[in-house]
């Protein structure tokens, strides 16, 4: 793909939480409009995908984030928002929840829905992603599902579709769950966030239950999720993650 031009605005804010549970939590916050010039002229109507991602500082984080980043600079109408952990470890179970609540609100005070409408979607820093996975997501109107590889101790995980509706979920964790998708399957309107204006993540949930609690706070039902992927019979998002590297050797 030719790429003649990317206007690449940056915007950095430190910010501290002070909650009963946290001590202190600093992000920082990177926002990146990525726009293709090949695609611009369409691209006026499309709402945007903002992308939320939750990182964190370790030996792998350059290497995850530049792959995510040439990932998604191939995307038109594209909207990423970084999200950095503290320096500090907190005594919290569940990862990148601060995070992804803060790209929650700097949506809510940035984005006139009214004039530009968008979808939202949790990617985490070291998953992988097939473009074809943000063409379908873009449209989503309520929220829609999708399968996920290499999750849950399984191949893949996916929605059960039956006439093109979702009936249930072929997981092997927790399949109590009501919505038992991983972070990397669904993706959700931005509308829903401005209708639900406490819509968020929460710790105080099961392990492993994020996506479900957040997705049933908007009174969904199954029957209404948008299966994307064929029905949800093709991967286009895999759970990959980074062995930690050892680098305890040193040389002079
Ligand atoms: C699984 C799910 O796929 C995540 O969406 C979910 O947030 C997580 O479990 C959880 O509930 O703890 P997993 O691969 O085990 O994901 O977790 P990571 O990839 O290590 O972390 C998820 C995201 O949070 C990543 O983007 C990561 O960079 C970020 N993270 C992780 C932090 O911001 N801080 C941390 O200390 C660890
Ligand atoms: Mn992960």
């Amino acid at each position: 793909m030719s790429l003649r031009r990317i206007s690449h605005q940056a915007t950095r804010t430190d910010i501290y939480q002070n909650t009963d549970y946290v001590y202190y939590i600093a992000a920082r916050i990177l926002n990146l409009s990525l726009n293709l010039e090949t695609r611009r002229n369409s691209s006026k109507d499309l709402p945007v995908i903002y992308a939320i991602t939750p990182t964190h500082a370790r030996s792998q984080q350059k290497a995850e984030l530049t792959r995510l980043s040439q990932t998604f600079l191939h995307m038109s109408s594209f909207h990423w928002i970084v999200v950095e952990d503290s320096r500090k470890k907190s005594r919290k179970s569940a990862k990148g929840v601060e995070q992804r609540n803060l790209g929650i609100s700097w949506l809510r005070k940035n984005v006139d829905l009214e004039t530009q409408p968008g979808v939202v979607y949790f990617a985490d820093d070291d998953n992988t992603y097939d473009l074809r996975i943000f063409a379908e997501m873009r449209r989503t109107r309520k929220i829609s599902v999708w399968p996920v590889g290499l999750v849950g101790d399984l191949r893949y995980e996916a929605p059960v579709v039956k006439n093109g509706k979702v009936t249930g979920w072929r997981v092997s964790y927790d399949p109590s769950r009501k919505f038992a998708t991983d972070m990397a399957g669904f993706a959700m309107n931005l509308r829903l966030f401005f209708e639900h204006p406490d819509l968020q993540f929460s710790h105080y949930t099961r392990p492993g239950s994020q996506e479900s609690y957040i997705i049933s706070k908007t009174n969904i039902t199954l029957n209404d999720l948008e299966p994307l992927a064929d029905n949800c019979t093709k991967v286009l998002v895999w759970h990959t993650r980074a062995l930690p590297p050892n680098l305890q050797r040193k040389i002079k």
